[in-house]
């Protein structure tokens, strides 16, 4: 069989680009009402505040790098793809810091904080500066209408077919920095395993789901990724 290799990535293989986690204890959902600032309804509400956060989220993550669990993802990638195998990386994230490393197999599950998405007409576009509400669509011309390509909560994730139809034949799989507190991502690791593949867990401790894993590693991600990154490689292809 193939090995084919599913990587699940959350917001702690980023926080030590200095970017914020979600649910650790100063959490970004610590500081800010995740009903707000990421439900279609908060938008509704109050967009300009909406766009203020996430104004803020772009502009800080434009003074992040790719840290080097980033970067060991993007060197596992190529070498595993040389050596014949699959691989996909699935990120929570809405940074592109798996990009600037290098990483090019990549689903943005969650959308892109570096793209912007018309609400009238879906338009896609890169988007690196401020958003408002004064501004409109470059497709429809619509005033008022652009949002951040985030996917908030109820809404649909992005790619979840192509990830669904990818699990039953994944022979290895690991959720890296990410709490397995939002579905779909967090049912993923019982899905592969369920497909009899091995499963591990890098984070700094165990998550919501943390009990489905065959295989676990806890500490900072930029100690243990690239260690296991190696591990895995020459433990498949040796
Ligand atoms: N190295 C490794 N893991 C880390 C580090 C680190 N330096 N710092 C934090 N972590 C771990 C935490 O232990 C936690 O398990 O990363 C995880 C972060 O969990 P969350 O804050 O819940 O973030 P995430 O799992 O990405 O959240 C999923 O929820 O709010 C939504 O859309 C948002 O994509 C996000 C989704």
């Amino acid at each position: 069989m193939t090995p084919s290799l599913l990587i699940l990535t959350g917001s702690g293989i980023s926080a030590e680009s200095g970017l914020g986690t979600f649910r650790d204890t100063d959490g970004i959902w610590a500081k800010f009402d995740w009903q707000r600032l990421a439900t279609p309804d908060g938008f509704r509400e109050d967009p300009a505040e909406v766009h203020a956060f996430y104004n803020a989220r772009r502009r800080g993550l434009m003074e992040a790098e790719p840290n080097p669990a980033h970067k060991a993802l993007a060197t596992l990638e190529a070498a595993w793809v040389r050596s014949g195998g699959n691989f996909t990386l699935v990120t929570q994230n809405i940074d592109d810091l798996h990009e600037r490393a290098g990483s090019e197999r990549l689903i943005h599950m969650h959308g892109e904080l570096l793209q912007s998405r018309c609400g009238a007409c879906s338009d896609l576009q890169a988007c690196r500066d401020d958003l408002s509400i004064t501004m409109s669509c470059r497709a429809c011309g619509r005033e008022g209408q652009l949002r951040p390509n985030v996917v908030w909560f109820g809404e649909m994730p992005i790619g979840v077919d192509e990830i669904f139809s990818i699990l039953p034949s994944v022979t290895h799989f690991a959720a890296v920095g990410t709490s397995g507190a939002v579905w779909p991502a967090a049912g993923f690791a019982e899905e592969a395993g369920r497909a009899g593949a091995t499963t591990w867990e890098l984070s700094l401790e165990a998550g919501e789901s943390g009990h489905v894993f065959t295989h676990a590693v806890y500490g900072k991600a930029t100690e243990t990724v690239p260690a296991w990154c190696d591990r895995i490689l020459s433990e498949t292809f040796a």
